[in-house]
């Protein structure tokens, strides 16, 4: 009689919430979390950003307590972007140490000392006046070599004041070996490097855009990866890691799960992904109508950032699930 119903039993290890909790396979900790944040120069209060509910532009204060608060958490790290009041055509406020992100940067790094990394996006585009994440060539094109020396310029200045790891977001060929040569030369054999290697000219930059209050025209096709190539995606990672990247990054996370899985399964070094601000946003909207349960699918969508094989996650909830973690955890 039992011949026609099952002997293997799934549901077994599904049955109640203590069996769910011994056979969970994947687990997010406040440690593999690092939260983007974004500081303004010339603000006195924190702005909110509105395509971003819940996100601030801070003002070095705000930033301050919040880079505090986030240490409190047991985050893994933060990643901070600055959007200066002033750009040209080289984005000199990047290189400058008294350029907004490299004066936050100091501030914040003698705030949380080494309860947690404190990272900087390693780019032009918040300084330069055309938006793009490099210098332009005479005929408009981004100059590949001649922006590997800005980055090399960067580089040293973040390191100097105080960034423990630099993210590489600019998709510049050779950028990896260029910075950690510029380092090494300034004696900044400590800094490490984390390497944007598999980002995409994905839609999903939208509210981050808003956010850093982009100037772009036109868009990042000849230097950010297509979104149809999984391929080049991993050659991108290979490269990096050759050239010395201390961590690689695919970007955004939520429609790249097979990059992370293939990254995952092939690199020697850690694997971080980018849950990205329209991934925020898209959640946020259709969560204050109602359409879906924001906590569950919150938690779910990082948990399946972390399935795939990202090491460490960077999102814009990071705060607000390492809270729920410690708050008796998110199952
Ligand atoms: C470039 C950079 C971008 C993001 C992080 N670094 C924007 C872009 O490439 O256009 C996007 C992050 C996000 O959307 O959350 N410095």
């Amino acid at each position: 009689m039992s011949e026609s119903f099952p002997s293997i039993r799934m549901r077994r290890l599904r049955q109640n919430s203590a069996f769910r909790r011994l056979f969970s396979e994947t687990h997010v900790l406040p440690a593999q979390l690092v939260l983007p944040m974004f500081v303004r120069e010339g603000l006195s209060e924190p702005s909110p950003i509105p395509s971003m509910p819940g996100v601030m532009q801070h003002s070095i204060d705000s930033l301050r307590s919040a880079a505090s608060e986030a240490a409190r958490l047991g985050l893994g790290g933060i990643m901070l972007f600055g959007v200066p009041e002033s750009r040209d055509a080289t984005g000199s406020g990047a290189t400058d140490p008294a350029g907004i992100l490299n004066v936050a940067t100091r501030a914040v790094a003698s705030e949380v000392g080494d309860a947690l990394v404190v990272q900087t996006d390693l780019c032009l585009d918040e300084f330069t006046d055309h938006g793009h994440c490099g210098v332009l060539a005479p005929d408009g094109s981004v100059d590949n070599d001649a922006t590997l020396v800005r980055y090399q310029e960067a580089a040293v200045v973040q390191a100097d004041a105080g960034s423990q790891l630099l993210g590489l977001s600019g998709m510049m060929d050779g950028q990896v070996g260029a910075v950690r040569a510029a380092l090494d030369d300034a004696g900044h054999v400590e800094t490490a490097v984390l390497a944007y290697s598999a980002k995409y000219a994905s839609a999903f930059y939208g509210p981050f855009r808003e956010a850093v209050e982009s100037t772009l025209k036109g868009d990042r096709r000849t230097y950010q990866l297509d979104p149809a190539n999984r391929r080049q995606g991993l050659r991108e990672a290979a490269l990096d890691i050759a050239e010395g990247a201390d961590v690689v990054m695919v970007k955004p996370a939520g429609g790249y799960l097979d990059v992370v899985a293939d990254l995952a399964a092939m690199s020697p070094v850690p694997v971080w992904a980018y849950q990205v601000s329209g991934e925020y946003s898209l959640l946020e909207a259709a969560a204050s109508r109602g359409w879906v349960d924001r906590r569950r699918a919150i938690v779910e969508s990082v948990l399946g950032i972390r399935r795939a094989g990202a090491d460490a996650v960077m999102t814009y909830w990071a705060a607000e699930l390492a809270a729920w973690i410690i708050d008796g955890g998110i199952e």
